[in-house]
This record gives structure tokens, C-alpha cells and sequence, in this order.
């Protein structure tokens, strides 16, 4: 099978070609025609219109998976057009070659989709509401590929994060090198759900299911607040030697932090659908960030 890899230097792409490498061959492609180790691969610029499409076209895959998004959510705000550009247009058209081609599209959302607080974790088919650009133009990819009328599978997942890119953790490690005390938002909760894990499952589902259309919470089990996450990471890193001390750590509100963009308070997603339908569970949230800490110490990756 031919698998066409969008965004293969990304926290999730880069995951992603290793994960689905059995699956077939895996066609990478990048906005810079570079992978991370600098070798050429194929090139696509998801706000040139018509870009990705060619792309499909051109490479005539029976799988196309989508890593690629605006996903500076605070930049977004400033840049709209843009983030609506990539995230909800150029997905339109990737889709709509997608049918063309016969090719299945795996394609990726998020918890803020939603806003507000429910006694509950969301459920797929919850109502979805998002409070700022980059939920709104996720939503509206996220509607382009169901009605693009493409084979295709929407994982929403949340807090993503990885050894490499730009992530709350790498951020936090980075730093406790020049901080003495952190101000870190304890009243919005989510699930820190790790990009490897994201990748795999996205393999196994694949791999279990292949025919199989719809749209799936997709995070690591458990919750915690952005506070209790920066909390657990100094202490996985100062247990692993990746710190020789940790800032202290001052919980506040989200009305008390400075971001352009509204968060939801509560980005808890319910994986239950994703369980009965493919027989699939992340494991907790302190397992996943237990191995990427790990990960980190033993590559000594500079943060
Ligand atoms: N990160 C999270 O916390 C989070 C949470 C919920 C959902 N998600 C979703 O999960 C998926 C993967 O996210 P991620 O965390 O892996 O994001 P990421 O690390 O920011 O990767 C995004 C990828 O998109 C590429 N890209 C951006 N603009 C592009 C353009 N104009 N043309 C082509 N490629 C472009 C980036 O390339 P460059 O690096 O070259 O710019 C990068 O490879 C996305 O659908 C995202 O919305 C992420």
C-alpha cells in the first residue's frame, strides 16, 4: 500500500512514518521538501491552494495521512485567514482528491472544538463550540472531510506533546534553566496524550479496522490541570537527572494568564467509542509522560 505521510516533520508525522511503516510504503512529504534529518522528500504548502491536492494526485496513494495544521493556537488569532487557509480549505481540497484518488484519509482534530465545562468528559457527538480561530478552522476541517464524501477516519485528540517539537513539556524543561518560579493555569484540564502513542494507535486502527469511517476521542486515560502536568513533569525529570532543580510552581487562574486565544476549562475527551469500536485504550497520562522523560534522558535531546 501506498501511504502518503503530510507534515513528516511534525510532533505526530514524525511519529507517524515510523509507526505505519509496516502498514506499506510510506511517502513522506513537508511545507520545506526537507525531513528533520535534512534529506529531500516531497513538498507541499497546505496555503498554496490547489498544493496538496497536486500532491495527491500526483502520487495516486491509497492512504493519505494528515499531521499537517496551524497549530500555534495563540498566532492564530492574528493570523486567521491562514490558520482557516490550512486548516480548514487546503484540508477541503486534500479531501476532495482523496475521493478522486480512492484513497482513505486519516486526518486529526482537537478538544477545542469544544468550550465550557460538562460534569462529563466530551463525547464524539457532543455539541461542539469552539471559542477561538484555531478550534473554528479544526472544526471546519473536520466538516470537510465528512462531507467530502472520502473514506476517512478523524481522530480528536488533545495536549499533544513528544521528545522533539514544540510542546508544553519541552517548553517547561526549557524553563526551569532560567526560571526560579512558574506561573502555570490550574483551572483548565485535559489529557497530556503523547504523539508516539497517537501514532501507534492510529496504526493499530488501521491495521484492525481498515474499512471502517467515523470520528474518535483519541487521548491518553486520566486529566490534570496544566499546573498538576508541569508539576509531574519536574518530578519525572529531576527522578530521571534531566534537571538538577525544578522552579517553584504558583497555581493560577486562566484569568490571570496572559494568551490571545480562549481555551476551554475543560478538554477532557471521552475515549469510550474508540474502546468498543476498535478494542483500543491509552494508557494514563503519568505512563506516557513516565516514557517520554525517559526518551528525553536517554538522548540527552537538548531542550
Ligand atoms: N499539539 C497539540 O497539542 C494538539 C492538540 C490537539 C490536536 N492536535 C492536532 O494533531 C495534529 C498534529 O499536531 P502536532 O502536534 O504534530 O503539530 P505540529 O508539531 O505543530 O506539526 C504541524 C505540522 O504541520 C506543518 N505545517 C504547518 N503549516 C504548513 C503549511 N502551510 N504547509 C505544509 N505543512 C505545514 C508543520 O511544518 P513546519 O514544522 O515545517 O511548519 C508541521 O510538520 C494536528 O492536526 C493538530 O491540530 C494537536
Amino acid at each position: 500500500m501506498k501511504i502518503l505521510l503530510l507534515g513528516a516533520d511534525g510532533q505526530l508525522g514524525y511519529e507517524l512514518h515510523r509507526a505505519c511503516a509496516p502498514l506499506g510504503q510510506v511517502l513522506p512529504s513537508t511545507f520545506s521538501g526537507l525531513m528533520p534529518g535534512r534529506q529531500r522528500c516531497a513538498q507541499a504548502d497546505f496555503a498554496q491552494p490547489g498544493a496538496v491536492a497536486a500532491l495527491v494526485r500526483a502520487q495516486k496513494p491509497q492512504l493519505v495521512l494528515n499531521a499537517v495544521a496551524h497549530t500555534a493556537v495563540d498566532r492564530a488569532e492574528d493570523e486567521p485567514e491562514l490558520a482557516h487557509r490550512i486548516n480548514a480549505e487546503a484540508v477541503a481540497e486534500l479531501a476532495a482528491a482523496c475521493r478522486e484518488a480512492g484513497a482513505r484519509l486519516v486526518h486529526y482534530s482537537t478538544d477545542y472544538v469544544f468550550a465550557g465545562v460538562t460534569d462529563r468528559p466530551w463525547r464524539e457527538d457532543d455539541p461542539t463550540t469552539p471559542l477561538a480561530v484555531y478550534g473554528k478552522s479544526k472544526l471546519a476541517g473536520e466538516i470537510a472531510v465528512r462531507d467530502s464524501g472520502c473514506r476517512h477516519l478523524i481522530l480528536r485528540t488533545a495536549w499533544v506533546y513528544a521528545a522533539r517539537g514544540q510542546n508544553f513539556l519541552r517548553t517547561a524543561l526549557r524553563l526551569a534553566a532560567e526560571r526560579e518560579e512558574l506561573r502555570i493555569v490550574n483551572d483548565q484540564v485535559g489529557c497530556p496524550t503523547p504523539a508516539r502513542w497517537l501514532a501507534s494507535l492510529t496504526a493499530l486502527m488501521l491495521a484492525s479496522e481498515p474499512e471502517r469511517d467515523g470520528t474518535w476521542h483519541a487521548v491518553a486515560s486520566g486529566a490534570c490541570s496544566w499546573h498538576e502536568f508541569a508539576s509531574a513533569i519536574y518530578s519525572e525529570a529531576l527522578a530521571a537527572g534531566l534537571l538538577e532543580r525544578a522552579p517553584r510552581l504558583i497555581g493560577i487562574p486562566s484569568s490571570e494568564y496572559p494568551a490571545k486565544a480562549r481555551r476551554p476549562a475543560d478538554s477532557r475527551l471521552d475515549c469510550s467509542k474508540l474502546e468498543a469500536d476498535f478494542g483500543l485504550r491509552l494508557p494514563d497520562w503519568r505512563v506516557g509522560l513516565h516514557e517520554v522523560i525517559g526518551e528525553l534522558a536517554e538522548a540527552r535531546v537538548p531542550v
